[in-house]
């Protein structure tokens, strides 16, 4: 069954451009991992300092490898790399994973979570 994983990632104020290009400049990197289904880049419009990165996983397997995986560590540097100075510093102030599952609606969504 598909799983969510949604990655919540804090931003400063006046970050948030920036991690939209960064996202945008990624965004292909992880269509060809096996068992995944697509994801969304959310920009908070209330007032919240906290982005989504909604991912869909056909199984937590599937999650599992590519979060594992050197592709996710190609994307994602390590914290010894970004205060090496070369790469520029993440946007984000941390970050926190939740895990969900379908349980119901109506629409694409819907549509999408029986798939
Ligand atoms: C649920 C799955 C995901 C997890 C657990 C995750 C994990 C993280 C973490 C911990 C950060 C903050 C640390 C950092 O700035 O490097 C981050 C930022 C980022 N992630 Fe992910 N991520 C996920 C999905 C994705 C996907 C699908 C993409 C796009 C292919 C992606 C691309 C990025 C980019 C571009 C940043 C910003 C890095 C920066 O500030 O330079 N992530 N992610």
């Amino acid at each position: 069954m598909t799983v969510i994983k949604i990655n919540a990632i804090t931003v400063p104020e006046g970050s948030g451009d920036e991690l939209a290009r960064r996202f945008a400049a990624r965004a292909g990197a992880v269509d060809d991992q096996d068992g995944f289904e697509g994801f969304e880049l959310l920009a908070p419009t209330d007032g919240r300092n906290v982005w989504l990165v909604v991912t869909r996983w056909r199984d937590e397997a599937a999650f599992e490898a590519w979060s594992t995986s050197p592709a996710f560590g190609h994307g994602h540097r390590s914290q010894q790399e970004r205060s090496g100075g070369e790469a520029p510093p993440p946007v984000s102030t941390q970050s926190e994973l939740w895990s969900y599952r379908p349980a119901g609606g109506s629409g694409d969504a819907a549509g999408a979570a029986d798939s």
